[in-house]
């Protein structure tokens, strides 16, 4: 599928990885609607021009994220939502038992859960119902959506058991996907960045980032977020990229 003249929805587009998709995108002619809960998703559409758009919503919410979906349709005049970028998430640290003997806090669990794994089952089956509608082009295809996990999924530290959960599942949603979808010539895809310099990792003190990057193989830094959003658009243009996670880390593996 080509990016120029399709239309495609950026989830948690504004910021990070999802504000950089949204600009590479729409810098290869494609439009796109940005959606996110900040309201700083505004100020991002305005910065891309025309071809953008912004929809304030939450990625846990039906309405919102019908709503998103719908001014992407509006927005493609009569071509249909042809993709999805998924990056809304969030991150949590906490152990299952504190340092006073205390267990976690359940609903700080089930929240991460709720916005990561829930959302994105979320976004995908909105996204599915409307891009089925689509013509089919080339090899029969409608719609990609690209779905963002974690080397968290893989290689989850102390701290992490929601966080790992939330992407692990995302991973696990990749192939029953794509097979379901594959009668609507639908593909399925999820993105496993390691350590990128997003407002994300700010919270992380400077020593902490340091380390992480001198701990990349190669090349040793964090990733940028354009190079998220290089490897999102190779999986919109390159058909045979279906039912799979790829990481995009550097090499690293953590301890
Ligand atoms: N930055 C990294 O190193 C890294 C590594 C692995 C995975 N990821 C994943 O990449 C994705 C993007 O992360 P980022 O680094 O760009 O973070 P970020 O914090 O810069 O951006 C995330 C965006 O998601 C939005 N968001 C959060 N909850 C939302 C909700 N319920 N509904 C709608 N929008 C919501 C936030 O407002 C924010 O704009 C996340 O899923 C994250 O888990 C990031």
């Amino acid at each position: 599928m080509q990016v120029k003249d399709n239309t495609f929805l950026i989830t948690g587009a504004a910021s990070g990885l999802g504000a950089a998709t949204a600009e590479r995108l729409v810098a290869g002619g494609g439009r796109v609607v940005l959606c996110d809960l900040s309201d700083a998703v505004e100020a991002h559409a305005e910065t891309l021009g025309e071809r953008a758009r912004a929809v304030r919503g939450d990625v846990t919410s039906g309405d919102d994220i019908q709503a998103a979906v719908d001014a992407a349709v509006e927005l493609s005049e009569g071509r249909g939502l042809a993709g999805v970028v998924h990056c809304a998430g969030v991150v949590s640290v906490a152990k299952l038992v504190d340092r006073e003997g205390n267990p976690a806090d359940l609903d700080a669990y089930a929240r991460t859960l709720q916005i990561n794994l829930v959302g994105t089952f979320n976004v995908m089956r909105l996204a599915a119902a409307a891009m089925a509608k689509n013509a089919a082009g080339e090899d029969g295809e409608r719609g990609v959506i690209i779905n963002t996990a974690s080397i968290a999924a893989f290689d989850g530290q102390v701290g992490q058991c929601a966080y790992s959960a939330s992407k692990a599942g995302v991973v696990g949603m990749s192939l029953p996907a794509a097979r379901e979808l594959s009668r609507h010539g639908i593909r399925v895809m999820a993105i496993a960045p390691g350590v990128f310099e997003t407002p994300m990792m700010s919270e992380i003190p400077d020593e902490a980032a340091q380390a992480l990057a001198a701990s990349v193989p190669f090349p040793k830094r964090l990733g940028k977020p354009d190079e998220f959003a290089r490897l999102a658009e190779q999986i919109v243009t390159n058909p045979m990229l279906n039912g799979e996670t790829i990481r995009l880390d550097g090499g690293i593996r953590m301890q």
